[in-house]
């Protein structure tokens, strides 16, 4: 297919489900061609930093996305040009050496606590969905997540979530819910919402490639 792919942004705060969210919309598109563009993956390069200085950075503040870079590798994308994708380390807190290639595709999907706040990502999506979950959900599963797959201590999860995450979620990420077409409560469970998204995201693929 030739024609312009289709960008859905799916945001929320951390642990609020959004790769659920996600991972159902694509388990719904099988036969779509559809790839997923992680915000995570696009934190600026902070290899020339010493690692104790990397511990310091606001991971929640706009100002610590390479969005420009993001931006360029989605007109590409749009452009039906293939991408070299950062690859991130969380434990490492800074992008790795290796970049994915990644082949354009018909759908695809941005996700991340913050792309609905940068007024150029939103212009760029056909559909904006912001995941709503409430605060004890998210931190019990950032705690879980952070422990298990990104290396952290308990101390360390629950002093970055009360010093930078929970203020910066009220200041950047929950305001961002505004401008979301669709908002899902509860996360990826949430079969109804996420049938009605998926229908909506059929018609706009109608109108858009038919
Ligand atoms: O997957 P999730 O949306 O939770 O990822 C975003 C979160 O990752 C941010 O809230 C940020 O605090 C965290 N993060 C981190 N350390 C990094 C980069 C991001 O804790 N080096």
């Amino acid at each position: 297919m030739s024609k312009k792919p289709i960008i859905i942004g799916v945001a929320g705060g951390s642990g609020s489900g959004k790769t659920t969210v996600t991972r159902a919309i694509y388990d719904q598109f099988k036969d779509t061609s559809m790839l997923v563009i992680e915000q995570d993956y696009y934190y600026k390069d902070q290899s020339h930093l010493p690692f104790e200085e990397r511990l310091k950075t606001n991971y929640d503040h706009p100002l610590a996305f390479d969005n420009d870079l993001l931006r360029e590798d989605l007109n590409k994308l749009l452009n039906r040009q293939s991408i070299e994708k950062p690859v991130y380390n969380y434990e490492m807190h800074t992008r790795s050496d290796e970049t994915i290639s990644v082949e354009p595709k018909d759908v695809i999907i941005l996700e991340g606590i913050l792309v609905l706040e940068d007024e150029r990502l939103r212009e760029m999506m056909d559909i904006k969905v912001f995941v709503d979950t409430d605060s004890d959900l998210r931190i019990i599963r950032r705690m879980m997540r952070d422990i298990n797959e990104r290396g952290r201590s308990i101390e360390s999860v629950i002093d970055q979530y009360v010093n930078v995450v929970r203020p910066m979620h009220l200041q950047f990420v929950e305001p961002a819910k505004r401008y979301a077409d669709i908002i899902i409560p509860e996360g990826g469970h949430n079969y109804v919402a996420i049938d009605l998204l998926t229908t909506k995201i059929k018609s706009i693929i109608e109108d858009k490639h038919s």
